[in-house]
């Protein structure tokens, strides 16, 4: 029989380390509650001690889900390891993971501690986070880049400490797949207690490696792989998670462990972290870009019609991809809305809630006549958007474009509840938006990105907007839906600049260790 290869999903933590991917408590619900659908064993919901928001979103999580692990990330910190405990305590089954950098270039430099320090820290620690719950994970933070010899005394404390789970994280994704294979079956053979553990890897993919390292590392005995949807994660991002769980059931010959995994779940998945960042997902992306089942040339069209497995390694279908679904129309009931968003895993706290989403879905509704889950996805988030704090909001916006002339927009905003009006012109519709509304609120910040997708297929689709900008070293993304992509643009770069104007202070994990 094969093993089961243990999935924890960290997209809510490391992917949230993103620049500007950072995600609000009800997100990150919405979020968690897909994972468990997908029947991911175990979420990393964040990282309790970054702000009192990230604790309330890790605990909201917690409470939320029953089915998979709930995990909160602790530096080997006292304040860390108890603000996680809490955090998690309403989780049905929950997970304390701890850790601590071995690698001497993160002890010397960051930590500024020694190594005999660093390991008695880890394995206070583990013992720490062993009195709130028997699941406790360990990681060596740069273990990639760690002496083997050290690395191996490090486990084999951890272990004898109670630390059910060890992660062998490449924190900087030096590693190469091979080097990365072995590193792991050494450990296993080296470290004594090994067998009283289960190994996990944590790969980034700063060379383009993260699941080739964990894949390697499966076939030699890891049991755990830390991933994230469409890879998100800090930097060039984590291993991807549908890239990991498709690559082991498709070479079903290959690897002796499976996932228990719905994989039917990864496209809506992948969708719903997409339009919830503002990450767009690259249409040649493994498993969920547009095209990765989209055959073109004629002679490949060909084969696949006579038999899909000339050029199919995987069914489109058993990763999610279906044709886009109508699941509600101009003439669909409060009910029926009501039902189906249910069935998405969105629930309204208040009737009032549930009005406002209605009345937006009608809207919708009458400009676009088929709505298909995307949009309904869209609209909540859109609500969602609007609750945050609304310094700037959008009043109206009237733009004019036309061949041989400049473009002009004219934008009223309420600003902190009164109105105020603006106009420009600008090198098209977009930019000339930005600028009347920059001529309001005095200059925002940087604009680092602005990318639009389409949420469904047809022109009458929502255009889903994001806008990133930086000021003053902090970058916040902005994001808009609507069926006009001007206003939609509009509407994320006002989401953006009401981020900027919120204090928005956070501790990043693995900034420095506070002694
Ligand atoms: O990349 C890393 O080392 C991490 C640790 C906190 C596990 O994210
Ligand atoms: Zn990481």
């Amino acid at each position: 029989m094969n093993d089961s290869l243990i999935i924890f999903d960290t997209t809510l933590r490391d992917g949230e380390q993103s620049p500007g991917a950072s995600m609000t408590r009800d997100e990150k619900i919405r979020i968690a509650k897909q994972l468990e659908r997908m029947r991911v064993d175990i979420i990393e919901a964040g990282f309790p001690a970054a702000s009192k928001g990230d604790f309330e979103a890790v605990q909201a999580v917690a409470r939320a889900v029953t089915d998979s692990t709930v995990c909160g990330l602790a530096r080997a910190v006292e304040k860390d390891i108890d603000g996680a405990a809490e955090a998690i305590k309403p989780a049905k089954r929950g997970r304390i993971h701890t850790f601590i950098a071995t690698s001497p270039i993160h002890m010397q430099n960051k930590l500024r501690m020694t190594p005999e320090q660093v390991l008695e820290r880890a394995v206070w620690a583990v013992k720490r986070a062993r009195q709130y719950t028997d699941d406790v994970e360990f990681s060596p933070e740069d273990a990639g880049r760690s002496e083997i010899d050290f690395l191996c005394r490090v486990l084999e404390a951890v272990i004898a400490a109670g630390a059910r789970t060890v992660n062998i994280p490449d924190t900087v994704g030096y590693n190469l797949p091979h080097q990365f294979g072995a590193l792991i079956k050494t450990l296993r053979e080296r470290v004594p207690n090994s067998d009283k553990a289960t190994f996990s890897v944590h790969c980034h993919n700063d060379l383009g490696l993260a699941v080739a390292n964990s894949l390697s590392a499966v076939l030699n005995g890891a049991r755990q792989v830390e991933c994230t949807i469409n890879g998100l994660g800090e930097r060039a991002g984590n291993a991807a998670l549908e890239e990991i769980v498709m690559a082991v059931r498709t070479r079903r010959d290959l690897f002796s462990c499976d996932t228990r995994l719905d994989t039917t779940q990864i496209v809506p998945a992948s969708r719903l972290v997409s339009g919830i960042t503002g990450f767009p997902v690259q249409p040649n992306k493994a498993i969920v870009g547009a095209n990765a089942f989209a055959h073109e040339s004629g002679i490949h069209q060909d084969g696949v019609i006579k038999k899909r497995e000339t050029y199919e390694i995987m069914r489109a279908e058993d990763v999610g991809w279906t044709a886009n679904r109508m699941v509600l129309g101009k003439h669909s009931g409060r009910n029926a809305f009501k039902q189906r968003l249910k069935e998405l895993g969105i629930e309204f706290k208040t009737e009032q809630e549930l009005n406002g989403s209605f009345e937006r879905f009608k809207d919708l509704a009458d400009k676009k006549h088929e709505i298909f889950d995307e949009d309904l996805q869209a609209l909540v988030t859109e609500a969602d958007l609007e609750q945050e704090n609304e310094h700037y909001r959008l009043v109206s916006l009237k733009v004019c474009s036309q061949t041989g002339e400049t473009p002009r927009a004219t934008v009223t905003l309420a600003v902190n509840g009164s109105e105020k009006q603006a106009d420009a012109e600008g090198g098209g519709p977009v930019d000339a938006s930005f600028k009347a509304v920059d001529s309001i609120v005095g200059g925002g910040g940087q604009l680092l990105l602005y990318s639009v997708s389409n949420i469904t297929t047809g022109t009458d689709s929502q255009g889903e907007v994001t806008v990133r900008l930086e000021k003053g070293g902090r970058i916040v993304n902005g994001h808009g839906a609507d069926t006009d992509i001007v206003i939609a643009s509009a509407k994320a770069y006002l989401n953006a600049l009401n981020k900027l104007v919120t204090p928005g202070e956070r501790t990043h994990p693995q900034a420095g260790q506070p002694i």
